[in-house]
């Protein structure tokens, strides 16, 4: 087996997403190690979970920083020590800025509930709701400068019912979630999507025939 995927978390809350790729790797699904859990916010819930599983945490909490330049730029040294080949975002409530994106490149990931480009930011549920939508669903995607704009490495859809509720589009886009982010992180440790200067390369096999994670 190849060395397994280096991976640093970052997360802010509940840490349902780490929670699924910890299960995978454990369940052996997921050929990647965690070097590292990251939170801005020590109450994150995720972190109990890490710390239950033996994992490394460490808690930069933003509010001891004056400006998101000197939060993204101890965070970034932090990052470098590890030496991960991925920064996986998961539920990280911050926005990165431009100069540890830069150091990144092509290397940060984050999941997002929505198909994007539909619904950037906050409140996603809520703003298809109210517009009425009949389909919603999730993004993972690379990050770049632009807030939840860069290239789109999955998505997956789901039907939007009358008289749904916010609960019901997260309990239907969190089972997509929990199977997606391990999923995409599989096709990168098997070498079956590699990136390369900001561009997607997906063997063709998967290409053929396109993993569905419609309900
Ligand atoms: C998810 O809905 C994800 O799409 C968004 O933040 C939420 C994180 O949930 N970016 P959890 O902390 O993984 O449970």
């Amino acid at each position: 087996m190849s060395k397994p995927l280096q991976l640093a978390i970052l997360i802010s809350g509940n840490g349902s997403n780490l929670q699924a790729i910890i299960d995978a790797i454990e369940l052996g699904k997921l050929n990647a190690q965690i070097k590292v859990v990251i939170s801005n916010n020590s109450a994150a819930y995720g972190l109990v979970r890490a710390t239950k599983h033996g994992l490394n945490t460490w808690v930069i909490d933003h509010r001891d920083f004056e400006n998101r330049e000197q939060y993204d730029t101890v965070l970034q040294h932090y990052l470098e020590s590890v030496a991960a080949d991925y920064i996986v975002l998961a539920g990280f409530m911050r926005i990165l800025g431009p100069a540890i994106i830069k150091a990144f490149a092509h290397r940060i990931l984050n999941i997002h509930p929505s198909l994007l480009p539909a619904y950037k930011g906050l409140n996603t549920h809520q703003r298809a709701l109210d517009d009425g939508v009949t389909q919603h669903g999730v993004s993972i995607h690379l990050v770049t400068a632009e807030l939840d704009d860069g290239p789109i490495i999955c998505q997956a859809r789901y039907p939007v019912e009358a008289g749904d509720r916010i609960e019901d589009l997260q309990t239907r886009g969190y089972r997509l979630e929990h199977r997606m982010y391990p999923q995409v992180l599989g096709w990168l440790s098997d070498s079956k999507l590699t990136i390369e200067g900001g561009q997607l390369f997906y063997e063709q096999a998967l290409l053929e025939q396109p993993i569905s994670f419609d309900p």
